[in-house]
């Protein structure tokens, strides 16, 4: 059992707000600043090819003024890899992208995409890079991931946070809880994100096997009410009610 939890904040839309007028306000690295003040683990970013969020200079001012681990989201294509190899983020995670999707709609077909993705997770991986993979909880998946010694996968949380309450959201929480068991046993560091709220996080942070969690939108949404320190402190203390001694684990 993996005590701490870390939490990524993923800090994407700050920029979609501030991308919608053109000017700098609000600023992703305040909002970064915000995370460090609130304990957050880790800042996620997405450099998406259309840059239609977080920017190249997004990136740089990371790099150079948050001390957190910067978990840098991006396609697996040569410009991105040369973009993360001039950085040299602590993490890379690998992502579908497709240009007309609204977000990550669902994991990366690591099975099929095998040739085209190994040269990459070793270049950054040379580099010191920690390499990620997202993918749907699904056991090939994992074991293809094994096979190219990517060291950590994160799991796409999306079809559990959009089932609807009952048998298929179980369905896709049991789908959750095998794969983070299948990814311990096979030696794959586990992560999971992707439509985390608080009144879903706690199932998915009670999975034992789980070391780290990345939330975005749903923390910033909730930052217009309450502020973001706030609204990730709340994150935070749902997140360790699941995992505090005695509540039931999976
Ligand atoms: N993890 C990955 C790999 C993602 O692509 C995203 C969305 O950008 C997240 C986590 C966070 O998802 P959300 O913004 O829905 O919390």
């Amino acid at each position: 059992m993996t005590r701490h939890l870390r939490l990524g904040i993923n800090i994407d839309h700050i920029a979609t707000v501030r991308n919608a007028r053109g000017g700098d306000h609000p600023d992703p690295l305040r909002a970064a600043r915000l995370a460090v003040a609130a304990h957050a683990d880790g800042i996620t970013a997405h450099l998406r090819e259309d840059r239609r969020h977080i920017r190249d200079r997004d990136i740089d001012l990371l790099r150079a003024e948050i001390a957190l681990p910067l978990n840098m989201e991006m396609a697996a294509t040569p410009e991105m890899m040369a973009i993360a190899l001039r950085h040299r983020p602590h993490a890379v995670c690998l992502v579908p992208e497709r240009r007309a999707e609204v977000t990550t709609e669902g994991g990366l077909d690591v099975a099929a995409g095998r040739d085209h993705l190994a040269p990459i997770i070793h270049a950054l991986t040379d580099a010191g890079i920690r390499v990620s993979l997202f993918i749907d909880p699904d056991p090939r998946q994992l074991d293809a991931a094994r096979a190219l010694r990517a060291p950590v996968v994160e799991l796409h949380t999306g079809a559990y946070a959009n089932a609807a309450p009952g048998p298929d959201c179980d369905a896709e929480l049991a789908r959750l809880v095998a794969a983070a068991a299948h990814a311990e046993a096979i030696g794959l560091e586990c992560h999971a994100g992707h439509g985390l709220r608080y009144d879903n996080v706690a199932p998915v942070a009670a999975i034992s096997s789980l070391h780290e969690l990345n939330i975005g939108h749903f923390l910033i949404g909730e930052a217009i009410f309450v502020g973001l320190e706030a609204a990730i402190r709340h994150m935070r203390i749902l997140m360790d009610q699941a995992r505090a001694p005695g509540v039931s684990r999976r």
